[in-house]
């Protein structure tokens, strides 16, 4: 089983987010899993032009930061992680930057009523996971 996690935290590995995350993920480790953990701190990831291009021509999205090594990765993952702390009553600022940019692996731009609710579904080549 593989696993991608993000820890959006400023202060990385040394905050109280990877507190609760790292004993989150060593579980899974011990469970078997591949854990793949970025920090945004440690990234470079534009935010992104809401240009829609990737998601029409289904292409690559023209800014060459870290999310090329990164998109494939949540393409193929089972479980994706994601670790923020609180702010402002909300995610920070790093994990909606990183969220923003996943419109490619995440997303299809159309919309659909399932269940009472409208929303973009998830693309098709996605396979089938879980998200924490
Ligand atoms: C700009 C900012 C906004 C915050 N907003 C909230 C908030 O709305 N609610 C809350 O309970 N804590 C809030 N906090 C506190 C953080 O969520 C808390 O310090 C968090 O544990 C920090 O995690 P870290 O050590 O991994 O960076 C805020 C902190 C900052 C810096």
């Amino acid at each position: 089983m593989k696993i991608i996690a993000i820890n959006s935290s400023p202060a990385g590995n040394k905050g109280y987010t990877a507190m609760l995350l790292t004993p989150f993920l060593k579980g899974m480790k011990d469970a078997g899993a591949e854990v793949n953990l970025y920090l945004t701190k440690d990234l470079k990831i534009n935010p992104c032009c809401g240009q829609f291009t990737c998601s029409i021509k289904n292409i690559d999205c023209f800014q060459k930061d870290d999310m090329v090594e990164i998109h494939p990765q949540l393409l193929e993952a089972d479980i994706w992680v994601f670790a923020t702390p609180l702010y402002i009553s909300g995610m920070n600022g790093p994990m909606k930057t990183f969220m923003d940019r996943m419109l490619i692996p995440w997303g299809e731009t159309y919309v659909i009523l399932e269940d009472g609710r409208s929303h973009h579904p998830m693309k098709k080549k996605k396979k089938e996971g879980k998200v924490f």
